[in-house]
């Protein structure tokens, strides 16, 4: 057996499909969001925008998210020592599920390592306490929800993308008596479209199933309070469990679900991903804390945020660019190839100190490879403009499409 011959093949199998991934190797400057250093070639450190950030809101680089850290650094130390059950359950864990229980208006919630493992964590542990469990889900779902739902080892029925008719198809041929789970995101973040939460609830009404959304890509960002589409759309009390990241919007990291009591008490006494590990450092919920409290009064950042990403589309647009059609605060320019759309991603970095991150598949299918956005309150209208011509410049030397609105 050639166990080095199998890695490498399976290395240049990425190499020649044009998706071997590269990190960029940055710093953010504090409180100079979205400037950044970035080590590239080993000649930096250059400066750099950061156009790809999922600190949507900035909030990692907040004044109070970063004294509330400092200052819990230096109350109770780095770590946070052990497990929830072992020690670890400090009371930023307490006063932060608090919290996002109220953000949500439901009556508990649970912290986990990030929101990939609170997906596949509940996922995973829900469907197998209930017997018999189907669960109908997205086909765009995230791998987290993906992994989750295969790890139940639950029968699992995938209707298309946000389509309520084909959903209804499934939900109906379906026996009335085996539990039911429905699996959804609200925003979905490669494309920026949003679910039909209501059309959803009222399938899960009528066939007697329980609603699971993923608002990784909108907590934060929607609703008066940030509690995400789901309370922008007054829907939060129709769904049976909320998740969340602490990592996106919030600006820090960790993931969550907000739930009933009962439902919270089964995933924490049973889910593998919640029991056998560290909890959180509290220096990480002390930040989210003063995040997520902040973000419940101010809207300023979530307007900011709007009037960005509405900007940019329009620039675009204007532009000729192949912006997509997304509703939300996501700007994804389609390239459709992924050694086109790295190229594209290089010249940006190397010559416009422009940094977004080529994506490819498996996050998006193939041939839908793509250049994402993701402008926040902190990129002025001056970076805005610079990018628009950079990105005509760049198109017309690639000889790509400009097709300008009439
Ligand atoms: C839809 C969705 N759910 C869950 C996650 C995982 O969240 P986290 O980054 O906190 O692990 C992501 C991450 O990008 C995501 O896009």
């Amino acid at each position: 057996m050639n166990y080095e011959q199998i890695f490498d093949q399976a290395i240049e199998r990425l190499h020649s499909e044009g998706r071997y991934r590269v990190f960029i190797d940055i710093l953010r400057n504090k409180g100079a969001y979205p400037n950044a250093r970035c080590f590239a070639g080993h000649n930096g450190p250059k400066p750099i925008t950061v156009w790809c950030s999922n600190d949507y809101l900035a909030m990692g680089q907040h004044p109070k998210v970063i004294a509330a850290m400092e200052e819990a650094l230096h109350d109770v130390g780095a770590g946070s020592g052990g497990t929830r059950n072992i020690g670890g359950n400090t009371h930023y864990h307490v006063q932060l599920e608090s919290e996002l229980a109220d953000l949500h208006g439901k009556d508990g919630a649970l912290l986990f390592t990030s929101g990939y493992v609170s997906n596949d964590a509940t996922l995973s542990t829900l469907a197998k306490i209930l017997p018999g469990c189907i669960i109908f889900s997205d086909e765009l779902n995230h791998a987290s929800m993906i992994a989750g739902i295969r790890n139940s080892g639950a029968e699992k029925k995938v209707f298309r993308h946000n389509d309520v008719e084909h959903l209804e198809q499934l939900l109906a041929e379906t026996d009335p008596a085996v539990p039911k789970l429905i699996a959804f995101e609200s925003v979905y973040s490669m494309d920026g479209d949003v679910a039909p939460i209501h059309a959803i609830c009222d399938l899960a009404d009528k066939y007697n199933a329980l609603t699971y959304i993923d608002e990784v890509h909108a907590v934060g960002m929607y609703g008066p309070r940030g509690g995400g589409i789901s309370e922008r759309e007054d829907a939060a009390s129709r769904i049976t469990i909320i998740e969340g990241t602490l990592g996106k919007a919030f600006g820090v990291m960790g993931g969550y679900i907000a739930a009933d009591t009962r439902i919270i008490d089964v995933i924490r006494s049973y889910a593998p991903g919640f029991i056998f590990t560290t909890s959180l450092s509290p220096v990480l919920v002390a930040g989210v804390l003063a995040s997520v409290r902040h973000l419940k009064s101010s809207s300023a950042e979530r307007e900011g945020q709007q009037e960005a990403a509405a900007s940019l589309k329009q620039m675009f647009r204007d532009a000729g660019l192949p912006v997509m059609d997304s509703t939300t605060h996501i700007v994804p320019l389609m390239v459709g190839d992924p050694v086109r759309t790295k190229k594209i991603a290089d010249i940006l970095l190397a010559e416009y100190g422009v940094y977004v991150q080529p994506i490819n598949y498996p996050t998006v299918p193939r041939g839908t490879e793509r250049l994402r956005f993701t402008p926040g309150p902190a990129h002025t209208a001056d970076m805005r403009r610079e990018l628009t011509s950079a990105l005509i410049e760049i198109w017309q030397r690639m000889e790509l499409d400009l097709r300008k609105a009439a």
